[in-house]
């Protein structure tokens, strides 16, 4: 039986894919939601076979609604800090998962609801979909990462323009100011879309992500020349992999090349 309560997690071959499953609340993002979350990637991290890992929400209209703000009414101040740890604690599972996390955004997806979508490296949305960070309307600010992330994404002009004017944003406006990598065609559902996007990324080299990703999140904030240290100590993993020696015999033999996570 499942540990999880409020999410799922469905293996397919190399894919791994969690759903947010309140569908009555939107999947709004509850305590017991935010502990499995933190808990299922920390699984998936260590699942091997575990190539590509998608996140979704159940049901047609919300990815995620955010937090639950009807929990959230009978909190006292140190609740909603206690909280917030717990926001980062979860959300910082998603950001160290050595897989490529891809965020299906299959409705809503708001506040926290679209912090989590940020957390993950890559996002693809439905047709329908609709996100922001609207929390100055309700008095607060982003907590789970949003000013940090959606500017690190996007750069600071346009996060506050996002936050400030508390945007809600269509899957067309979020491809074209960057904020989602796709957008599925009319009519299909999002996960496939999403699952095309990573069909690469399913038989690529499991390493090279791992350390690409380190190299980019981890170097970002670096001084330049900090940045490129990072970017050679992740190099380094790649150079001493069997992953590497197969893509030049591949190359070699005229073959594609078998990617072992070695
Ligand atoms: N927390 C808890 N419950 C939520 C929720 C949230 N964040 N968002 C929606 N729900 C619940 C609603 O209360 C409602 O339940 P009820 O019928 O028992 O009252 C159910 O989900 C459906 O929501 P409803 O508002 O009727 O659907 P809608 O399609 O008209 O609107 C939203 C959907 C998501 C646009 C709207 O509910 C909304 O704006 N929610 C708040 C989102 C938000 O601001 N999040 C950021 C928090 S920082």
């Amino acid at each position: 039986m499942s540990q999880y309560t409020e999410l799922s997690l469905e293996h397919d071959g190399p894919f791994r894919t969690v759903t947010l499953r309140r569908p009555e609340r939107m999947n709004a993002l509850s305590r017991t939601l935010l502990r499995e979350l933190g808990a299922v990637f920390a699984e998936l991290s260590a699942d091997r076979d575990a190539r590509v890992v998608l996140l979704t929400g159940a049901g047609e209209k919300a990815f995620c609604a955010g937090a639950d703000l009807k929990e959230r009414q009978g909190m006292t101040e140190n609740d909603v800090r206690a909280l917030l740890s717990l926001y980062r604690a979860s959300f910082a599972a998603i950001d160290r998962c050595p897989k490529p996390v891809i965020a299906a955004i299959n409705g809503v997806a708001l506040g926290g609801g679209f912090e989590v979508a940020l957390a993950c490296d890559l996002r693809v949305a439905a047709q329908g979909a609709i996100v922001g960070l609207p929390e100055t309307s309700l008095a607060i600010i982003p907590g789970a990462g949003g000013t940090q992330r959606l500017s690190r994404l996007v750069g600071p002009g346009r996060a506050k323009e996002l936050i400030l004017l508390s945007k809600r944003l269509t899957a067309a406006e979020a491809l074209a100011q960057g904020l989602v990598t796709a957008v599925a065609r009319e009519g299909q559902p999002v996960i496939e879309a999403a699952k095309e996007l990573a069909a690469p990324l399913a038989h690529g080299a499991p390493i090279a992500y791992a350390a690409a990703m380190e190299a980019i999140d981890l170097g970002f904030e670096r001084e330049f020349d900090a940045g490129l240290d990072l970017e050679q100590l992740c190099y380094e993993r790649t150079l001493v992999s069997a992953d590497r020696r197969e893509a030049l015999e591949a190359f070699a033999q005229k073959r594609k090349p078998i990617y072992r996570g070695e």
